[in-house]
C-alpha cells in the first residue's frame, strides 16, 4: 500500500475547501447530500470544518456491472428523504471516477427544482470519466490508482484507514481471488 495523502495533507484540504464553500454560501443554509458509503468521513470532518448552518442528509446509490466495472446503469438502494425544491443543494462525494453515479444523481435531484445545484468531491479521478459532470470543488486530482481509506473501500476492506492509500495490483488480485 503506498500512502497517496497524509491525514495532514487531508485535513489542510478539508478546510480549504470548507472556505471556498463558507464564502459562496454565505447567509444561506445549504443541504449537504452525501452519496453513501464512501462519502460519510469526509462529510462529516466538512461539515464541521463549514462551521455554518447547513443540513444533511444521504443517499445510497449503487452502480452494479461486472467486478470493480461500472456499467452505468445505477440503482437507488436508499433515496433522499428531504425535499430539495428551492434548497442550496451540495452533493457531497468521496471520489468521482467515471461519473455515472453522479451524473445519474445530478439529473434525479436537477428535476425537483432545488435553488442552486453543485458537487463537492474530495478526489477526482478524470482519466477514467465516461459521463462529463462539473465538479465545483475538487480536492485531490488522482491517476489511474485504486484508493482505498478515509471511508473508502476496497471490497468493504480499509475504510477505517484515516489516510489515503493507493492500492498495489498485487494486493487487488489478491482479494478479488479470495472467497
Ligand atoms: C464509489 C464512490 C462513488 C462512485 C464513483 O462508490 O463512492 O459514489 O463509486 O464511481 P463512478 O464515478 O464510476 O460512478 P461505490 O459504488 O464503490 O459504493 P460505496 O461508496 O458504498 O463504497
Amino acid at each position: 500500500m503506498r500512502l497517496l495523502f497524509s491525514t495532514e495533507e487531508i485535513r489542510e484540504k478539508v478546510e480549504d475547501l470548507a472556505s471556498q464553500i463558507r464564502g459562496d454560501y454565505q447567509g444561506k443554509k445549504p443541504l449537504l447530500v452525501g452519496l453513501l458509503k464512501g462519502s460519510f468521513v469526509f462529510l462529516a470532518d466538512l461539515m464541521r470544518a463549514l462551521d455554518q448552518p447547513l443540513e444533511v442528509d444521504f443517499v445510497r446509490l449503487s452502480s452494479y456491472g461486472h467486478g470493480t466495472e461500472s456499467s452505468g446503469r445505477v440503482r437507488v438502494l436508499h433515496g433522499l428523504k428531504t425535499p430539495v425544491r428551492g434548497r442550496d443543494v451540495l452533493v457531497v462525494e468521496d471520489i468521482v471516477d467515471t461519473g455515472h453515479t453522479l451524473s445519474y444523481f445530478l439529473e434525479s435531484l436537477a428535476r425537483r427544482r432545488p435553488a442552486s445545484l453543485r458537487v463537492c468531491t474530495l478526489l477526482d479521478k478524470p482519466c477514467r470519466r465516461c459521463v462529463p459532470v462539473t465538479i465545483h470543488y475538487r480536492g485531490f486530482t488522482v491517476e489511474d490508482v485504486f484508493v482505498v481509506g478515509y471511508g473508502i473501500d476496497w471490497a468493504e476492506e480499509f475504510r477505517y484507514l484515516p489516510a489515503i492509500y493507493a492500492l498495489e495490483k498485487a494486493e487487488c488480485a489478491s482479494k478479488t481471488s479470495s472467497p
